[in-house]
């Protein structure tokens, strides 16, 4: 398995620029299968987990091919199979999101049901009720959700606790339903904002777009387009954090700082000058000392349960006491004990982290069970004493498109052991 060895070597320089929004490409890509002609997507970020989710389409039948501008293109005109199996699903759990579209578009499909993961038990209880509730006929069998309507009706559904691809995946059933759908309490991440202007984009009818009432009036069907994704705001998020623990200056480039609000107010607490324009943020650190910041994740517009990870670093680095308490995941403090192992001084009780910073931090072997713990790790190999090695990179993968490369330009020393 890969490895990434990181040695620090103080500041960082200049800008990096950010890939498409990982979590907004998963569902748009899915969101293809409702599509009777070709769709062409552009700004679809290279990782893991779209290689996934175009293995999975093309397992139904779905043509995909890459143009000269490496934008894909999807033709989901012939679909010969309405199936996610077990091995795809095991390794991503957004290929859930085919239950939507497929249900809408042929009546019937046969998903593998994710099982939990590292962050928590993640149940998928809401897109199953939810597509009852707009008629469809839904069994469990030997680890498989079977679902079939004639056509799916619309309904009034109220969403609780707000998920994301719950929302998305009823949003795709919604499009092609009969009647009108309202979803309440319904999320509004701007990835959930972007697969509903895509889909709208292909026909669909959808008002309410970012707010917590969706409204889906249901159309016939919905013809491709070209689309561009949003960029990904948790990366660009990730590298400013970078920029803060090593008192540089950064800019990420084709950001959109919209979309960070809640995240570039806390950058600011915590000491940092920062200024946007429309799509750059830069973030000015040096000779300015990071302060210790409290943060609740939540929702969007809140904070980012994404973020988490990174300002906890943050704050383990700190001069003085903090607190972090997660409310998304249940176990989403798998960083805790390896940045422990590196010097820092937390403790985590329930669903809060008490945190005391720490002047240095030491280089180890380090481990790490999901994405955005992988990158609270790294980020700590760029300020820590000696020799940090992050095992089992698979999980960078799945969400940091190049990161070593775009480390690199920034001047960091970070590289893969690969085996
Ligand atoms: N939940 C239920 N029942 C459901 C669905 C969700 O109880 O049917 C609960 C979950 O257990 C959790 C809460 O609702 O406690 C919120 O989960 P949500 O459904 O919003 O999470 P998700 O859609 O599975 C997406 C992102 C995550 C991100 C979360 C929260 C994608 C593919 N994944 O997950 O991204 O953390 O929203 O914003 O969009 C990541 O990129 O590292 C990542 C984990």
């Amino acid at each position: 398995m890969d490895k990434l060895v990181i040695t620090n070597r103080g500041q960082l320089h200049g800008s990096v620029e950010v890939s498409g929004s990982k979590n907004a490409a998963l569902p748009i890509l899915m969101g293809c299968l409702l599509a009777e002609t070709p769709v062409s997507l552009s700004n679809v970020p290279h990782l893991k987990d779209v290689t996934t989710t175009i293995q999975l389409l093309a397992s139904m039948g779905v043509e995909v091919m890459f143009d000269e501008h490496l934008n894909i293109e999807i033709n989901a005109a012939n679909i010969t199979v309405k199936e996610a199996e077990y091995d795809l699903v095991k390794t991503m759990r957004a290929s859930i999101l085919v239950l939507g579209p497929l249900l809408a578009r042929f009546g019937e499909a046969k998903v593998s049901l994710p099982g939990g993961c590292a962050i928590g038990s993640r149940p998928v209880n809401i897109h199953i009720e939810g597509m009852q509730k707009m008629g469809a006929d839904i069994q469990v069998e030997q680890g498989y959700i079977l679902a079939k309507a004639k056509r799916l009706q619309g309904a009034d559904i109220t969403m609780n606790p707000v998920t994301v691809t719950g929302t998305e995946n009823l949003l795709m059933a919604a499009v092609l339903a009969e009647g009108t759908t309202y979803l309440r309490n319904a999320a509004r991440e701007p990835e959930v904002v972007d697969l509903a202007e895509f889909l709208n984009a292909m026909g669909a009818k959808i008002s309410g777009i970012g707010t917590d009432v969706l409204v889906v009036e249901g159309v016939d069907s919905l013809k491709g387009v070209p689309y561009e994704v949003i960029p990904d705001r948790i990366e660009a998020g990730t590298y400013l954090a970078a920029a803060a623990i090593t008192h540089s200056r950064v800019t990420v480039t084709k950001a959109n700082p919209k979309h960070l609000t809640a995240v570039l107010e806390k950058f600011e607490e915590a000491g940092a000058l920062i200024e946007s324009t429309e799509d750059t943020i830069t973030l000015d650190m040096r000779n300015r000392e990071l302060k210790p910041v409290n943060i609740v994740t939540d929702p969007y517009p809140l904070f980012p349960t994404d973020m988490q990870a990174q300002f906890l670093l943050m704050n383990a680095l700190a001069d003085g006491e903090s607190t972090i308490q997660e409310t998304i995941f249940e176990n989403r403090f798998m960083h805790v004990s390896e940045l422990i192992r590196m010097g820092a001084d937390i403790r985590v009780d329930g669903n809060t982290a008490y945190i005391k910073g720490v002047k240095q931090l030491h280089g180890a072997p380090v481990m790490a069970t999901d994405l955005r713990a992988s990158a609270s790790l790294i980020l700590a190999g760029l300020v820590a004493e000696g020799e940090t090695v992050v095992n089992r990179v698979y999980h960078i993968d799945r969400g940091y498109e190049l990161i070593e490369e775009k480390f690199h330009k920034l001047g960091a020393h970070i590289y893969r052991l690969t085996n």
